[in-house]
C-alpha cells in the first residue's frame, strides 16, 4: 500500500483525496492515513500531494518505517474523507520542517 509520510502532519493539504480512485484515506485532526485494505497501489496521490508526504510502502524515507503501521492503526480510529478541504492556514511554514511527529495529533 502506499504510505502517508511525517511531511503531511500539519500540513494536511488534502489534494491526495481528490485522485483516489477507492476513497482509501482516513482524516485525524492534522494528518491523514491511508487504509492499507482500501488501497490499490495506484499511485495517483503521491505526485499530487504538495507536501511531497505519500510513499510506496518500501520506499519511505529512513526513519519513517513506523509510518506504515500508524498509517494502518489510524486509518481504523478515523473518519473517511473524500473531499478535498481548506488546509490549515499555517500549513506551509511547517511543510519541510523535519521531526513533526511529536505534534501529531489524535
Ligand atoms: Fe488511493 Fe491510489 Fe493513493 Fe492508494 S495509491 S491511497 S488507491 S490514490
Ligand atoms: Fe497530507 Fe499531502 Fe494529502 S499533506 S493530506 S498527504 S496532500
Amino acid at each position: 500500500a502506499f504510505v502517508v509520510g511525517e511531511n503531511c502532519i500539519k500540513c494536511k493539504y488534502t489534494d491526495c483525496v481528490a485522485v483516489c480512485p477507492v476513497d482509501a484515506f482516513f482524516e485525524g485532526p492534522n494528518f491523514l492515513a491511508i487504509s492499507p485494505d482500501i488501497c490499490i497501489d495506484c499511485g495517483l496521490c503521491e505526485p499530487e500531494c504538495p507536501a511531497q508526504a505519500i510513499f510506496q510502502e518500501d520506499k519511505l524515507p529512513a526513519g519513517q518505517e513506523d509510518f506504515t503501521a500508524l498509517n494502518a492503526e489510524l486509518a481504523t480510529l478515523w473518519p473517511n474523507i473524500r473531499e478535498v478541504k481548506a488546509p490549515p492556514a499555517d500549513a506551509d511554514q511547517w511543510n519541510g520542517v523535519p521531526d513533526k511527529l511529536h505534534l501529531l495529533a489524535l
